[in-house]
């Protein structure tokens, strides 16, 4: 019988050339197929798995080493300290879009305001700040996949009855309401850059990725639609590509002219979001 140890080690092995932290996927894959936390996996390298466990193990590996993202095979996946549930309807929430979080905390403090995610996919963003703050959260996607999965995970932190998700069209399902902070990270990657992306970015929903031509489509659109939302000293915070982000500036001054416009950078030091104050 192979031991825990050694299953760790072939799949491991096995993940090598797919993966570029194939013990950390293996270690994960494992405690996911024996339903045990990492720590148990490595304190008790002289286990047997059973069969059935060996076998959901060589599944999830083999998976993995096609290229399937950890994240889908787990069914979750880290943000801001929580886990949320994704599946390839979603995409899997990502860690520099946690600044734009913490500006948007930052702003709102204990106050009750009406807060916007558009394109909120697995409703990360919306169910983080609606989690740390009173404020109400609405959240709109084009994904009815996308908004079951949003509705499940603020149900699964608690945050339901301050939350509530649309299916439709960036603002167009909240139009006749009005918001004190929103927040987006829409598709943002230019059309022609989306094929030589590696993992996960072939794996996730075409629909989650496509920014247009030059990445900006979608937020042209919102800018354009966004003054009549937003109440006097709206936050307004916007996740794109740190090469779009001039353009990104440029659209948001000239749709919203009364309001002061600034970049916030990543945990790399790339330009990744726009604050725009609205005066
Ligand atoms: C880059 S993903 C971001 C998901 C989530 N906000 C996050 O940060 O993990 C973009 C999301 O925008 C949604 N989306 C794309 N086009 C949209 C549109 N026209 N209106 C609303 N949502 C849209 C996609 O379905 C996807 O869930």
């Amino acid at each position: 019988m192979t031991s825990v140890a050694q299953t760790l080690a072939e799949g491991t092995a096995r993940l090598r050339d797919s993966s570029d932290s194939p013990h950390a996927d293996a270690l994960l894959l494992l405690a996911h197929a024996l339903r045990r936390g990492r720590a148990w996996i490595v304190a008790h390298g002289d286990a047997t798995p059973s069969i059935q466990e060996a076998e959901a193990f060589q599944h999830l590996s083999g998976e993995r080493s096609c290229g399937v993202p950890v994240a889908y095979l787990l069914g979750s996946a880290g943000f801001y300290g929580r886990e949320f549930l994704v599946n390839e309807n979603v995409l899997i929430p990502r860690p520099e879009t946690e600044h734009l979080v913490d500006e948007a905390l930052r702003f709102i403090g204990d106050r009750p305001l009406h807060v916007l995610d558009v394109g909120t996919g697995s409703g990360a963003i919306a169910c983080t700040i609606a989690a740390e703050t009173n404020a109400i959260v609405c959240g709109t996607d084009i994904s009815p996949a996308a908004v079951a999965i949003a509705n499940e995970n603020v149900r699964r932190w608690g945050v339901a009855d301050r939350c509530r998700f649309y299916v439709g069209d960036l603002t167009e399902p909240v139009s006749a309401q009005r918001f004190d902070v929103v927040v987006a990270n829409l598709p943002y990657v230019p059309t022609a850059e989306i094929a030589g992306k590696p993992d996960p970015v072939a794996y996730e929903p075409r629909e989650a990725l496509d920014g247009g031509p030059d990445g900006l489509a979608l937020y042209r659109r919102l800018l354009g639609s966004l003054a009549p939302l937003v109440n006097p000293n709206a936050l307004i915070l916007l996740e794109a590509a740190p090469p779009t982000m001039p353009g990104l500036s440029a659209i948001a001054k000239a749709e919203l002219p009364c309001s002061t416009v600034s970049v916030g950078r990543d945990y790399a030091g790339l330009d990744r979001y726009l604050r725009i104050d609205w005066g």
